[in-house]
């Protein structure tokens, strides 16, 4: 696409989904289904990516996490928002000591705090009343998020009568609950299943961690969104000309009898000593704690201490902040055993004698692949340090080398499946080791039925994988097409392994339900069986696009791989693929069988968009290049009810823009301000009705 066509595009995309998101978030009256949100978002990120300084400040691509950024106004602080010092030592906590008792001799105190792992904030009272909240921004000024701020039950909107100063700044630190943050990611993935994402989209945008939750909720635009996702707040510092008190020990006191949270976890500590022991006692007590901290603050008491010992350019000199390292624990591995994933894909885990670590017994870690065990240089038996970071799965971050037998062995990487003996492949350029066998590969078997009866391709949830593994392991099915074919006799009072050494047998009532929905299933419609044959590399997007492109399963299995690749966006690899699929004969049969049983492998055009007067008489232009044919474009506008034209006139009223399409339509469509819609903004008029 050149620019010309790419700014078209992007603006008017912006444009669109901008007045969606309003429609969605301010009106609640959704314009659009989620699929063809998304569909255009994706089209966007692709523009913007390929032209990046086209992307505008508005575009609805800059969002955190699937929440809607809006640019909030900014606000200057009236004290600046400061950061603090930090260190991981305690050698340059003890440096850091000796600076101030050199500065200010020994007749003082510091404060401990709790580093809180949020986000920092500033509340603005007058005469007791909350009037404005900004985050942390460049420290000068932040975003005005009062709106969102006011959600957040403890903190108080008007202050009961006190001796609080008639205006000041109270300062702290915004952030969500461990409990809260695993109960709304959970949702959130739910709804990002039902949206249709699959895993490793799913896995890219829930939010790492509750600081990353809170962030992404505190900069959404609709405060009603963010009081569905609870805050909190912990108070601690107040700003203010005339201070409330001399200390900071005191002021915290205060901010507490005006209404504040303020955490109950701060401490005086005359010496370093006793600072290192608060440290220490929270490393320990942190993990039961029910939101994150990532640290320990250190302040000066005395306010006339902290005057006296001032600020470097960036930071207090009367102040640091002592982080935790990530926590871990020193364990001795076991053995390293080797998992077959559905694609054929081998990863390594780590068996280890079993550790406690951040209140969860650790039995496992992943090691990923070949290269992390060179790089680990892991023998057998070695005492390893595991690790939990912000990921959920532990991972091994060195090997105490003292601790290994001088006869150990390194540990070789398996040349040969686990579960099928057959020879791994690993591909030029790919840290993967793959086991090639797709068709004799018990658990790569068992995934692809897994994976055909999925909710987003044939949707048959009375199954369970637990049932399909069993099924498989009795021999009742070999492949997806064997499910078409059980019958209740065969499977009324099977027993089947359940859990570790459990065992369960299939009643009448499940086996109905399981049935009915092999049945059901017969209805899906083409797109999403040909996704759930699980031919490589074809995901839901492009199986759609193959559907609608060749129209039956017939069509596609004769077609050449030039035919395939010249398909928008399909490209060569998936070409291959396809090809292959329909090149090996035991595929064949599997087809056959399920074409035999009565599955949906033809386009349904009925049921694809029906017949419908939606668009009213209007004139279309047909131009470019789509994923479906022209000819099958030009009849759904006459199917809902509008005209087709040849040529651009000023009475036009909408030109389809495909790829490929000629720079002087483009340029007199836009002379002429006739809107230009893209196939996905086509299908959406049709569905909109
Ligand atoms: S005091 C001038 N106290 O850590 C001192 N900060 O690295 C201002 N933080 O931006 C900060 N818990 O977001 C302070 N108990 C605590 C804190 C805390 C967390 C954050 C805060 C600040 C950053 C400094």
């Amino acid at each position: 696409m050149n620019e010309l066509a790419a700014k078209i595009r992007i603006d008017e995309l912006t444009r669109t989904l901008n007045q969606h998101n309003y429609a969605y978030y301010v009106l609640s009256k959704p314009t659009i289904s989620d699929i063809d949100f998304d569909f255009l978002l994706k089209e966007l990120e692709q523009l913007e990516a390929q032209f990046p300084h086209l992307a505008s400040a508005d575009s609805p691509t800059r969002k955190v996490g699937g929440d809607i950024t809006k640019s909030f106004t900014q606000v200057k602080h009236r004290y600046p928002m400061l950061s603090l010092g930090n260190t991981y030592s305690e050698v340059e906590l003890r440096e850091f000591d000796e600076r101030i008792r050199k500065a200010i001799g020994n007749d003082f105190e510091y404060v401990c705090e709790l580093k809180f792992d949020g986000l920092a904030i500033s509340i603005t009272y007058e005469n007791g009343v909350l009037v404005r909240a900004v985050t942390r921004g460049d420290g000068v000024q932040g975003d005005d998020v009062t709106a969102n701020v006011k959600t957040i039950q403890t903190i108080p909107q008007q202050l009961a009568p006190g001796n609080y100063p008639a205006s000041f700044d109270i300062r702290g630190e915004i952030f969500m609950h461990r409990k809260t943050f695993e109960r709304l990611n959970e949702s959130y993935r739910k709804e990002l299943e039902a949206k249709g994402y699959d895993e490793e989209e799913i896995k890219e945008r829930l939010y790492k961690n509750p600081r990353n939750f809170a962030s992404g909720t505190l900069k959404m635009q609709d405060s009603a969104e963010v009081a569905k996702r609870p805050l909190d707040c912990f108070l601690y510092f107040i700003y203010t000309d005339n201070p409330v008190a001399d200390s900071h020990y005191e002021s915290l006191k205060k901010a507490a009898e005006w209404g504040f949270q303020v955490s109950d976890h701060y401490q005086l500590c005359p010496t370093l000593d006793d600072v290192l022991a608060f440290i220490h006692a929270y490393d320990r007590q942190r993990e039961h704690l029910s939101y994150e901290i990532d640290g320990v603050v250190i302040k000066v008491n005395q306010y006339h201490h902290q005057q006296d010992l001032g600020f470097t350019a960036k930071n207090p000199r009367w102040a640091i902040s002592y982080k935790y390292k990530a926590q871990d624990a020193l364990t001795q591995l076991q053995k390293v055993t080797y998992q077959v994933g559905r694609t054929g894909a081998i990863t390594p885990v780590a068996n280890l004698v079993p550790v406690q670590l951040a209140g969860t017994t650790v039995k496992r870690a992943s090691l990923y692949n070949a290269d992390e065990i060179v790089r680990l240089d892991l023998h057998e038996n070695d005492w390893v340090y595991v690790e939990k970071g912000g990921e959920i799965i532990p991972k091994i971050t060195g090997v105490d080398l003292s601790k290994r037998s001088p006869n150990a062995l390194p540990i070789r990487y398996i040349a040969v499946c686990p579960e099928c003996n057959a020879t791994l492949i690993r591909k030029e350029g790919d840290v993967i080791h793959y086991c090639p066998n797709d068709q004799n590969c018990p658990p790569q078997r068992i995934g692809q039925i897994e994976h055909f009866i999925g909710r987003k391709a044939m949707n048959i949830d009375s199954l369970g994988g637990e049932t399909v593994a069993g099924l498989f392991k009795k021999g009742l099915i070999n492949s997806y097409a064997d499910l078409y074919s059980l019958t209740a006799a065969q499977l009324i009072g099977l027993e089947l392994e359940s859990g570790e050494d459990k065992k369960r047998s299939l009643q009448q009532k499940s086996v109905e339900n399981i049935l009915a929905g092999i049945e059901a299933s017969k209805q899906v419609p083409f797109e999403r069986v040909l996704f759930a044959l699980g031919i490589r590399m074809v995901g839901e997007t492009v199986a759609k696009k193959l559907a609608r492109h060749f129209g039956s399963i017939d069509a596609l299995s004769k077609a050449t791989k030039e035919e395939i690749a010249g398909i928008y966006e399909i490209g060569e690899k998936i070409a291959e693929q396809v090809v292959q699929f329909f090149a090996d004969p035991q595929q064949v049969t599997r087809v056959a069988l399920l074409k035999e049983k009565g599955l949906q492998l033809e386009v349904d055009a009925n049921n694809q968009v029906t017949r419908t007067q939606v668009l009213g008489g209007k004139s279309f232009l047909v131009s470019g290049t789509f994923t479906i044919s022209r000819d099958a474009l030009k009849e759904l506008i006459e199917q809902n009810g509008g005209r087709n034209v040849g040529s651009i006139s000023k009475s036009l009223d909408y030109l389809i823009a495909g790829d490929k399409m000629g720079p002087e339509k483009l340029k007199k469509a836009t002379e002429f301000n006739i809107p230009i819609l893209s196939e996905t903004d086509f299908m959406a008029m049709l569905i909109a009705e």
